[in-house]
């Protein structure tokens, strides 16, 4: 039970990034999940944004270290200390955690024992209690979905390292998804590209801003975009620019999109009927960084059949709902709050639902 003084915090601790949402304030923390360590001693040197900034510009002796990898603890001393950086810069002066309960969001489908190792993670750092909620659970409920209803819901998360597909009703997941393919390998693809079109080496973080900038899912042919990028010659070794269009990393977005397809193809393959159903008249969720990659809402409602809906915040939505799961648990999520977070995901189903509360 949540006490007058404690606090209750829900955290979405992602590959890329690491979203906190604070009982009473909203969200308190968006930092990239990036640290940066001193090769020899093992000092932290940087965290967050400002590790981030260093990417590809550090020295000999500093390593840049994702602690996280496809969504699960890669390496879990450097994971506590970044989230205890976290919450000390949102908590100010205050002991870390004390008095708090946490929610934490976990990518679906991990073992038991990995899901205990995160929760660990936050108890050993004086949380009173640590609970891991499955990240398309938590992203549906921050999202306003009606998750604990005998209706299906599809969620579709796109993160840096991981998507993932839920199908959910009832308050739990009925079927997922998930694959090893998300926002860090399309950078990944478009570095090969680059490299091997070009001879050019070029930075993860030049590669995230093409994707961003120029990617897209839509027809290549449609509106064309371009950008300057720089790099090295692998040739020479020396410094180069060149100019790079959406059309030349259409098939390497077309090629992560067929990805995307096959993972809602299985899910709803395994899906029950009604559920299935349910989901063709409801839509799709989606979710995560990777719902921002242009055009891909649009071209997954034409390629499926099914109306697709992008989270009003999408790469919130899970730390928000992960806050909310103790009122949820509680049967706190009032029927006001209910509509309230409803409103919050757009679409016709959702307006029915509200409607047919009233
Ligand atoms: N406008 C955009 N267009 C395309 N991709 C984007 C955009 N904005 C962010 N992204 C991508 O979204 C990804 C990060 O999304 P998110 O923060 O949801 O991941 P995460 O939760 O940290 O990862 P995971 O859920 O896999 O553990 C990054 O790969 C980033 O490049
Ligand atoms: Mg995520």
């Amino acid at each position: 039970m949540l006490k007058r003084f404690d606090m209750l915090y829900g955290i979405d601790l992602g590959t890329s990034n690491t979203v906190i949402y604070q009982q009473g304030k909203g969200i308190v923390l968006r930092e990239p999940s990036v640290v940066a360590i001193r090769q020899d001693t093992g000092e932290i040197v940087a965290v967050g944004t400002e590790a981030q900034a260093m990417i590809g510009r550090t020295p000999g002796n500093l390593d840049i270290i994702y602690p996280l990898m496809d969504g699960v603890i890669a390496n879990f001393d450097v994971t506590s200390a970044m989230l205890q950086h976290f919450v000390k810069k949102v908590q100010g002066r205050a002991p870390w955690f004390r008095s708090s309960q946490v929610y934490i969001s976990v990518p679906c489908g991990i073992t038991n024992v990995q899901k205990r190792a995160v929760e660990e993670t936050v108890i050993h750092k004086g949380a009173k209690k640590a609970v891991a909620v499955e990240e398309p659970l938590a992203a549906a409920l921050g999202a306003g979905l009606p998750v604990d209803e005998p209706i299906g819901s599809l969620v579709l998360d796109i993160g840096g390292g991981t998507s993932q597909v839920a199908v959910l009703s009832l308050g739990g997941i009925v079927v997922s998804h998930t694959v090893r393919r998300a926002g860090m390998s399309i950078d990944k693809d478009i570095i090969d590209y680059v490299k091997r079109t070009y001879n050019m080496a070029i930075g993860e973080r030049t590669a995230e801003e093409i994707k961003i900038r120029i990617g897209s899912v839509l027809d290549p042919d449609g509106e064309k975009k371009g950008m300057d990028i720089r790099g090295r010659d692998l040739i020479d070794g020396l410094p180069r620019s060149l100019h790079l269009t959406s059309s030349e990393i259409s098939s390497l977005m077309d090629d992560f999109l067929m990805t995307i397809l096959e993972a809602i193809r299985v899910t709803l393959e395994k899906c029950p009927p009604e559920l299935a159903g349910d989901v063709m008249d409801r839509g799709i969720l989606l979710c995560g960084g990777g719902a921002l990659l242009h055009g891909l809402d649009e071209r997954i409602q034409k390629e499926t059949g099914v109306p697709v809906h992008i989270a009003d915040q999408p790469m919130d939505c899970t730390a928000l709902g992960a806050g909310r799961m103790l009122d949820y648990q509680n049967g706190r999520l009032g029927k006001s709050s209910r509509v309230a977070l409803r409103e919050i995901a757009a679409g016709k189903a959702v307006e029915e639902t509200v409607r047919s509360e009233a």
